[in-house]
């Protein structure tokens, strides 16, 4: 098969790396791509938002499937606009993206099927969780425990203009778990915990992930089937019933709370550093998978994970979530090879030397027998990376490792 990746990141790296590895891939192609994805395939300069310079590269390769990495051009329609051309993609739709793009729609969508979430709340009062309704990178929530963090997140979004969601503030464990959905149906892949905030002790403002584990020991395989059949099949009906069938991938943002679980949010595609800790650890064959499900019949396939656990840390820019870094010479990724995967995120080429080019700028993935062995090696690669203003958390999936996998 001919596939085209669209996207840039840690997340695209890492799918271009576990794609690569199907005997059902004759050519890898991306737009744009990064320089490790380019060690694997063929990189095109059209960016992931041109719609219209997509569809005429999937064209012109003559694309079997077209796999969208990150949401912008899902909730775009760029989906649509491939489908429409004949072209097979796995990716929702403009109108099933929705269940990211507008917080308002998934909260309407989870109710209209009784799917558990936190109360939205009429007024801000602390305890409390502000979320912009858009797409904002993961940066647009604001968790206020007391009245001095509402009015400092009141500040921040007051200036935006933008329509905002209250929310109670719920206390528990973090899960994500991701389902490969054909339109009616999904087959859950490896949980995973992500880290948003930037800080150890998650601490600071949220970012887009600053690292993640898989498997999450306190969610056995049963409760991964009960997951999907109380939030996940439930949200692909209504989805359907509305005449946008979700065919892509449908990722849940958990709360494990006293009370059960609770969605915190749904996105319409991988999440970005988790799948750098889920797909290492997968067996089957992922391009199998997505183009099953983008011909809309999952029926037979295989997402079983290793025994082994997977731990990611994200190396990030000095600035980041604020700001990011450009031109700075990376140095060590060789060297870090030998002991992990490392996936890359906001990097670039100058010359023949690597440099940073974004805010999180590397993902360390390493496995082990347990989450303590895949931490230690992870940070032991870490530590042979150097970057001006280099990053990273130091407590990812410290408190797992001391759980048995
Ligand atoms: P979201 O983009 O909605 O997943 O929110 C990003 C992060 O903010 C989540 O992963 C949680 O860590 C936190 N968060 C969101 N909503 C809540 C909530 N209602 N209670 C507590 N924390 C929340
Ligand atoms: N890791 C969070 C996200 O992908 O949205």
């Amino acid at each position: 098969m001919r596939v085209l990746l669209i996207g840039s990141g840690g997340r695209e790296h890492a799918l271009a790396w576990k794609l690569a590895q199907s005997p059902l891939l004759d050519e890898l192609h991306a737009a744009p791509g990064n320089p490790g994805i380019a060690q694997l395939g063929e990189c095109h300069p059209v960016r992931a938002e041109d719609g219209e310079g997509l569809l005429d590269l999937a064209r012109s390769l003559e694309a079997d499937l077209v796999v969208v990495g990150p949401e912008g051009p899902l909730v775009a329609g760029v989906a649509d606009e491939l489908r429409h051309a004949g072209v097979s993609v796995f990716g929702p739709s403009q109108a099933a993206a929705q269940i990211e793009g507008s917080k308002s729609f998934a909260k309407d969508v989870m109710s209209a099927v009784g799917v558990s979430t936190p109360q939205t709340m009429s007024i801000a009062r602390p305890p409390c969780v502000l979320k912009l309704d858009g797409l904002a990178g993961g940066k647009g929530v604001f968790v206020c425990p007391d009245q001095e963090s509402l009015d400092q997140a009141l500040q921040v979004v007051g200036g935006l203009g933008q329509a905002l969601l209250i929310e109670e503030l719920l206390v528990g464990q973090e899960v994500s778990l991701f389902a490969i959905a054909d339109g009616r149906d999904a087959v859950a892949l490896a949980p995973a915990r992500d880290y948003k905030r930037i800080g150890d002790g998650d601490t600071g403002p949220n970012t887009g992930g600053m690292g993640a584990y898989s498997p999450v020991p306190e969610v056995s395989a049963a409760e991964i089937d009960e997951l999907l059949d109380a939030v996940h099949r439930p949200v692909l009906t209504e989805l359907a019933s509305r005449g946008a069938p979700f065919v892509g991938l449908l990722y849940a943002g958990l709360m494990l709370t006293d009370d059960g679980p609770k969605v915190l949010e749904f996105n319409c595609r991988f999440g970005d550093p988790e799948t750098q800790a889920i797909l290492p650890r997968l067996q089957g064959d992922l391009l199998a998978s997505l183009a099953a499900a983008a011909a809309g019949h999952l029926d037979s396939i295989d997402v079983e994970a290793a025994e082994e656990a997977a731990v990611t840390v994200v190396l990030a820019a000095h600035g980041y979530p604020e700001g990011r870094d450009s031109g700075s010479a990376i140095e060590g990724v060789r060297e870090a090879e030998a002991e992990a995967i490392v996936f890359h995120a906001g990097t670039a080429m100058r010359g023949s030397q690597l440099v940073t080019n974004g805010g999180r700028i590397l993902d360390v993935t390493a496995l082990g027998p347990s989450i303590d062995e895949a931490r230690e090696r992870a940070y032991a690669a870490c530590n042979l990376i150097s970057f001006e203003g280099m990053r990273f958390r130091a407590d990812i999936a410290a408190k797992a490792a001391s759980v048995a996998t």
